[in-house]
């Protein structure tokens, strides 16, 4: 089920449609449907697709005219987009002189053992990722496994920044969406204003230079 609140980001960020839009780590391709529905000429790939609506090829592979896109959109997978330098750089061919980067991530540097905690805290009892993921349940053991395999939010804005002007990201909640059953996100923005959470996600936009 699309987050209401990831739609709307991604909406009001996008350049009005028509418009060709690349949505890069696309999954299932739920958000590139949708966004093809309000008009958007949509190109959605993703190494690991198993359906003919999203193009099974990685960043770096895929062959499209050079400026041929005048945006492109990714949803928490740039942070495991490699090779993150050559990536990028492929990214910035494809999008057009003054076309729009749209982003939003998980900041794997800000996860914190209270992080980690409250997700494991939150799921079902059976939860199918529970049995599956059994070799790391300890908070410690998950965040440093983490922040071993995956790019922190400044690595990607440092790989980025040679193609795209990008403004400063707007951090907000993220853990609710990450293998949780929905109705959490009230309690993740409390927890945050609190100061008993820190804030995992980040939105931001760039410009193609
Ligand atoms: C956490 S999932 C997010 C999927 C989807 N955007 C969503 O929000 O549900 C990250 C996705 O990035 C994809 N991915 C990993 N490496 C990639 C690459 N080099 N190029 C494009 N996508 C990649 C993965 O296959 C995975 O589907």
């Amino acid at each position: 089920v699309l987050d209401p609140d990831l739609v709307e980001f991604v909406l009001a960020a996008l350049p009005p449609s028509p418009a060709r839009v690349l949505e890069v780590g696309a999954g299932t391709g739920e958000l590139a449907g949708a966004l093809t529905t309000a008009g958007y000429d949509v190109l959605a790939i993703d190494p690991a697709s198993e359906t003919p609506a999203v193009r099974a090829v990685a960043l770096h592979e895929l062959d499209e005219p050079p400026a041929s896109f005048d945006a492109a959109l990714a949803v928490v997978s740039l942070h495991h987009v490699n090779p993150l330098v050559e990536s990028c750089r492929r990214l910035g061919e494809l999008v057009r002189t003054g076309g729009r980067l749209v982003v939003d991530e998980f900041d794997v540097e800000r996860l914190d053992e209270r992080a980690a905690r409250w997700r494991l805290d939150q799921r079902p009892a059976d939860h199918p990722h529970i049995a599956q993921d059994g070799h790391n349940h300890e908070p410690a053991g998950i965040v440093a496994d983490l922040q071993k395999h995956l790019h922190p939010l400044r690595r990607l804005r440092e790989a980025l920044d040679e193609w795209f002007e990008l403004e400063e990201p707007v951090r907000g909640p993220y853990l609710h969406r990450w293998d949780l059953p929905p109705g959490l996100r009230a309690s993740e923005v409390g927890l945050i204003a609190a100061s008993r959470l820190p804030e995992t996600g980040a939105r931001m936009v760039g410009t193609r230079r």
